[in-house]
């Protein structure tokens, strides 16, 4: 299967072979140093099992935080390596770095079908800056080179894009279907094509909402977003979080939708709005007073939005409404989650903090894909060329 122009692991032999797979098991922790959300390990499985049940050698690398070339104890993988273990029902041991001659050797006795966690690629400075010297030592103690990592596939180094310049290299099955689904919102997508955004930032989405703009039928917007551009048509949101810097871009957005150049967007109509005593009230957004904070969408936003999603025959969501986490302020966020989730069309949800609001809703098994990248989604979503995808199409080859 060629998905994309990449080579995919169903396209290689890999029996014997000792194979790197690029993960992204970045995944949060508990204040006990555990595991808090094994989403990311649940989905690089089948690769793992794939490569394990046809006699591969697995050798796992991934980051975990951003420890900037130095060695972090509290960054180490072995929490990870351990819940691995358990959702793999075997031993999965912990290597105790990335290319030193004891990790060589414990690569260099991988029976077939075992598995090997390196420790935290970013404990060296050669992963960030693609330094070619660790790339080449990363390379030299395997034959091929499996990119499973969507959620990095943003970043240019050395453990997504330098390693392919010393080996055969191919897309894992999670890389697959994360380009089948992101790829299927751009390819065009089936319409009514509606997209629901929301967060803290306009900054982090502008890309999107320029490329997903032209192309879909409806934009939808909430949380801290949606007050930069509430701004933008010259409200007063009293203290609410709004980008000060992003107001013009946010008039210029509105400008496109006014010439043609973007789809229309729409924005709340009422807000639950909150002051210091935390008494919520629910308002137009013209009407929040001096002081106080918009902290969800209103009712009858929640109730519009509702029904664009229904009609939609594909939905990309990604970013709360509001301030999800307390209930008070949960119910923007849970009724576009519920309306996501009954849509029987093509709904992919992308970012942390939206998987986590499905998760919250329970309704995580109703959509019909939840990426696991967040920024790697947006810049995918952009229609920029991602450089660990742009490394496989130009891979060694097998
Ligand atoms: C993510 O969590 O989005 C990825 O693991 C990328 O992490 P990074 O932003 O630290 O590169």
């Amino acid at each position: 299967m060629v998905a994309q122009g990449v080579r995919t692991v169903q396209d290689v032999e890999v029996e014997g072979r000792r194979v790197l797979v690029r993960v992204d098991f970045n995944v949060p922790l508990n204040a006990e140093g555990e595991v808090a959300d094994d989403s990311r390990l649940r989905a690089s499985l089948p690769t793992i099992q794939h490569l394990r049940s046809r006699g591969a050698r697995v050798v796992l690398v991934s980051h975990l935080g951003r420890p900037k070339g130095k060695v972090d104890p509290r960054l180490s993988m072995r929490p990870v390596a351990a819940r691995l273990t358990t959702l793999l029902g075997r031993s999965v041991p912990l290597a105790p770095g990335c290319v030193e001659p004891e990790v060589r050797h414990m690569v260099g006795e991988l029976a077939p079908g075992g598995v090997l966690m390196l420790e935290n690629v970013r404990f060296y400075p050669g992963e960030e800056a693609n330094d070619p010297a660790f790339a080449r030592d990363l390379a030299s103690v395997v034959d091929l080179f499996v990119n499973d990592a969507f959620g990095v596939a943003h970043r240019a180094h050395a453990s997504t894009v330098g390693v392919t310049q010393h080996l055969p290299s191919v897309a894992g099955l999670l890389l697959v279907r994360e380009l089948e689904a992101l790829g299927a919102l751009l390819d065009p997508a089936e319409r009514p094509f509606v997209v629901v955004l929301g967060g803290a930032k306009v900054s982090d989405k502008l890309g999107v909402i320029a490329n997903l703009g032209r192309r879909a039928d409806r934009l939808l917007l909430g949380g801290g977003l949606a007050n930069t551009f509430l701004a933008a048509c010259g409200l007063d949101l009293g203290d609410s979080l709004v980008e000060s810097d992003m107001v013009g871009e946010a008039r210029k957005v509105l400008d496109a939708v006014k010439d043609g150049r973007c789809c229309p967007v729409e924005l709340p109509r009422d807000v639950v709005v909150a002051g210091d005593s935390e008494h919520s009230r629910i308002v137009p957004p013209s009407g929040v007073p001096r002081g106080w904070r918009v902290l969800d969408i209103g009712p009858r936003t929640v109730k519009e939005y509702a029904d664009f999603i229904a009609r939609a025959r594909t939905v990309f969501w990604n970013g709360p409404m509001g301030v999800f986490e307390r209930e008070e302020y949960a119910a923007g966020t849970r009724g576009v989650a519920n309306a996501v989730a009954d849509n029987e069309g093509l709904t992919v949800i992308g970012g942390g903090d939206t998987l986590a609001a499905v998760n919250r809703f329970g309704v995580q098994g109703r959509v019909t894909w939840a990426s696991t990248g967040g920024g790697a989604a947006l810049e995918f979503l952009e229609g920029r060329e991602l450089p660990g995808l742009a490394a496989l199409r130009r891979g060694a080859g097998t």
